[in-house]
C-alpha cells in the first residue's frame, strides 16, 4: 500500500513538471483525484476490503497522500497561471504612457503663400488666373513688349537663351501677349509664374517669381492703375501701408511708374536703415498704362481701349512681410528656415 501511495506520488509530481497548461493539470486531477476512475480515490473506496484493524492506519496515510497530492495540483496550478499572464504582458510590452512618433507636418512654403495671397486679393476684385510658358519666344518676351532686337532696353534683363530664338522667360509680361492674342477685352488678368535671369547674390536668384496683371477695356485711366494697386497694397501689407507712386520707363506701359511703399522698418528716419538704405522707401512693383504700340501688336484698336499692366516679384514682397534679407533662404528648404511660417 505505501509502495502503491508512493509510486502514484511520484507519478503525479513528473507528470505536473511536464505539464503546460492549466487544463493539463486539471487532467491530472480527474486521472488520480475524479470520483469515477481517479485512482487515489479507487484506494479510498478500497479500504473496505481491508481487515479491520488495518484500516485506520491506511485510512490515514491515503489522507495525507491525497492532500499532498491537492497541494501539488494547486501549486503547479499558480504557477502556469503566473507564467501565462507574464507571456501576454511579454508579448505585448506596451508604455501606453510613451510619447507617440511625431509625424513631422507639411508647411505651405513662404512663396506659395505669399503667391496666394496676391493672387486671392486680384480675384477678390474680379482678376481671373492665366498662365503662359516658361520656355518663351523671343517674339513674346522681348519683340511684342516693345523691346525690338537691338534695342538698349534688352539689357535690363540678363538673358538665358535656350536657342537662337528661346529664352527662358524674363519675366510674366509675355502673357499679356498671349492672352491679348487670343481673347478681347473687357480683361482682368492676373499671371503668376517662374522666371529667369543670369543674376544670383543675396538679393537676386537665378530663377524667382513674379506676377503680372493687366486690365484691359474702354476708358481705363490711370486712376484706375492707382485704385486697383493701392487697394492691393493695402490688403498685402494689412492696412498699415503708405503709397507712393513715382514716374519711370517700361518699354512697354507709357507713362510707367514704380510703385513704392514707406519703409515699415524705420519709417524714414534713419540713414542707416537696413531695407531701406535711408530712403524711407520700398519700391515694390512697376506698372504703367499699356502702350499703343502693345496694343498694335495684338491687333486691339489703340483709338477704343486702353489699359494698365503691372508686374512684382513674389520673393521682394514675402522678404519685406517677413523682413528677410537673403534671397536664398527660399530655395535652400532648410527645414528650420520653413518652420517660422505657421501651418
Ligand atoms: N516686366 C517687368 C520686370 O520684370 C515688370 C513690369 C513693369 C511689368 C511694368 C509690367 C509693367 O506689366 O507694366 O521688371
Amino acid at each position: 500500500m505505501i509502495e502503491i501511495l508512493e509510486k502514484l506520488h511520484e507519478e503525479v509530481t513528473g507528470r505536473l513538471e511536464r505539464c503546460g497548461s492549466p487544463q493539463d493539470v486539471e487532467q491530472i486531477r480527474v486521472d488520480y483525484l475524479g470520483r469515477k476512475g481517479g485512482k487515489l480515490t479507487a484506494l479510498l473506496r478500497g479500504l473496505r476490503e481491508l481487515p479491520a484493524e488495518e484500516r485506520p492506519s491506511a485510512g490515514a496515510e491515503l489522507n495525507r497522500r491525497r492532500g499532498e497530492v491537492e497541494t501539488l495540483l494547486e501549486t503547479r496550478l499558480a504557477e502556469l497561471r503566473r507564467q501565462q499572464e507574464g507571456a501576454r504582458e511579454g508579448g505585448a510590452r506596451l508604455d501606453v504612457t510613451l510619447p507617440g512618433n511625431r509625424l513631422e507636418r507639411g508647411r505651405i512654403h513662404p512663396l506659395t503663400r505669399v503667391t496666394d495671397e496676391i493672387i486671392d486679393v486680384f480675384t477678390g476684385m474680379g482678376f481671373e488666373i492665366a498662365r503662359g510658358p516658361d520656355v518663351e519666344d523671343d517674339y513674346h518676351n522681348f519683340e511684342a513688349l516693345n523691346i525690338p532686337r537691338d534695342h538698349p532696353a534688352r539689357d535690363m534683363q540678363d538673358t538665358f537663351f535656350v536657342s537662337e530664338n528661346h529664352v527662358l522667360r524674363t519675366h510674366t509680361s509675355p502673357v499679356q501677349i498671349r492672352v491679348m492674342e487670343t481673347r478681347r477685352p473687357p480683361l482682368r488678368i492676373i499671371a503668376p509664374g517662374a522666371v529667369y535671369r543670369h543674376d544670383d547674390d543675396a538679393t537676386h536668384s537665378p530663377v524667382f517669381h513674379q506676377v503680372e496683371g493687366f486690365m484691359v477695356d474702354r476708358n481705363i485711366t490711370f486712376g484706375d492703375l492707382k485704385g486697383v494697386l493701392t487697394h492691393f497694397l493695402e490688403e498685402i501689407f494689412e492696412g498699415d501701408v503708405r503709397v507712393r507712386f513715382r514716374p519711370s520707363f517700361f518699354p512697354f506701359t507709357e507713362p510707367s511708374a514704380e510703385v513704392d511703399i514707406g519703409c515699415n522698418l524705420c519709417r524714414d528716419v534713419e540713414d542707416s536703415c537696413r531695407v531701406c538704405r535711408g530712403s524711407g522707401w520700398l519700391e515694390i512693383l512697376g506698372s504703367g498704362m499699356i502702350d499703343p504700340n502693345v496694343f498694335d501688336f495684338v491687333g486691339y484698336d489703340t483709338e477704343v481701349y486702353s489699359g494698365f499692366a503691372f508686374g512684382m516679384g513674389v520673393e521682394r514682397i514675402a522678404m519685406l512681410k517677413y523682413g528677410m534679407d537673403d534671397i536664398r533662404l527660399f530655395f535652400q528648404n532648410d527645414i528650420r528656415f520653413l518652420r517660422q511660417f505657421p501651418p
